[in-house]
């Protein structure tokens, strides 16, 4: 039995004091939900005071990216080791904006992932195809390919650390979610990938998220589906009452 995780992805958004506002409303009114895990993804400004806030609650800390060194002369990077030291226990790797904007590629992408679990984080690695590429039928083609090089050289071990996020492009911030049975049918796909990387047994078990436009009014539906195990959500987590509702979801 695979336990939900609902991750808020909060991008380039809140100051310290708007971080803390919300979290405490989420506090305030979190379901008591055994079977599923919540975790928000704050800018890295606001992780230290949201690391106290949420000692003994059950929210949990994540972080939207790291870099894959331990230290050194990179300026503007996060080391894994500043995260988990701030509490996190999550960090989202190839995110498509990372990918579009900064020019994370897979290599980089799959670097970060390997010193995300070196330091004991859960990595979140998205992949997801852009609206050309759907169009041009090849979205499964580069699904796939996404997810076989994020996860190069990870033992099948330490997939019992990764999530995986489905995230089309076309369908983030634009209101625009696939279709349930699209986002089913991808999420197939990707536990087929990875049946073919580690085994059955190993790809049973690994979580694989929905995410783009995820909102009060699809999250019911899309959890009803059998490969997904999760949403990754981003404009609905900003404001506590959109993220309470997913978070408590009815599948
Ligand atoms: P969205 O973003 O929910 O605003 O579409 C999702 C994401 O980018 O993770």
């Amino acid at each position: 039995m695979r336990k939900a995780l609902i991750a808020g992805n909060w991008k380039m958004h809140k100051t310290v004091a708007e971080a803390v506002e919300l979290v405490e409303a989420l506090l305030r009114d979190m379901p008591d939900a055994p079977d599923r895990e919540v975790v928000i993804c704050p800018p890295f400004t606001a992780l230290s005071p949201l690391h106290a806030l949420l000692a003994n609650t059950p929210l949990l800390l994540g972080a939207q990216d790291v870099f894959y060194e331990t230290q050194g002369a990179y300026t503007s990077a996060i080391a894994p080791q500043m995260l988990t030291e701030l509490g996190c226990s999550y960090v989202i790797v190839g995110h498509s904006e990372r990918r579009a904007v900064f020019g994370d590629t897979d290599a980089i992408i799959n670097r970060k992932l390997h010193a995300a679990l070196q330091a004991g984080l859960r990595p979140i690695l998205c992949v997801g195809e852009t609206k050309t590429q759907r169009d041009a039928g090849k979205a499964e083609q580069i699904v796939v390919g996404q997810v076989q090089a994020g996860l190069a050289d990870v033992g099948g071990a330490q997939m019992a650390e990764v999530v995986i996020a489905y995230e089309p492009v076309w369908a983030i911030g634009t209101g625009d979610t696939a279709t349930s049975a699209d986002a089913q049918a991808m999420h197939a796909t990707v536990r087929a990938t990875l049946d073919d990387l580690f085994g059955g047994a190993v790809a049973e078990t690994v979580r694989i998220q929905y995410g783009g436009s995820v909102k009060p009014d699809n999250v019911d539906e899309l959890m009803a589906q059998p490969d997904i195990d999760g949403a990754l959500v981003g404009g609905a987590a900003l404001k506590a009452e959109s993220f309470l509702r997913i978070i408590g979801y009815r599948a």
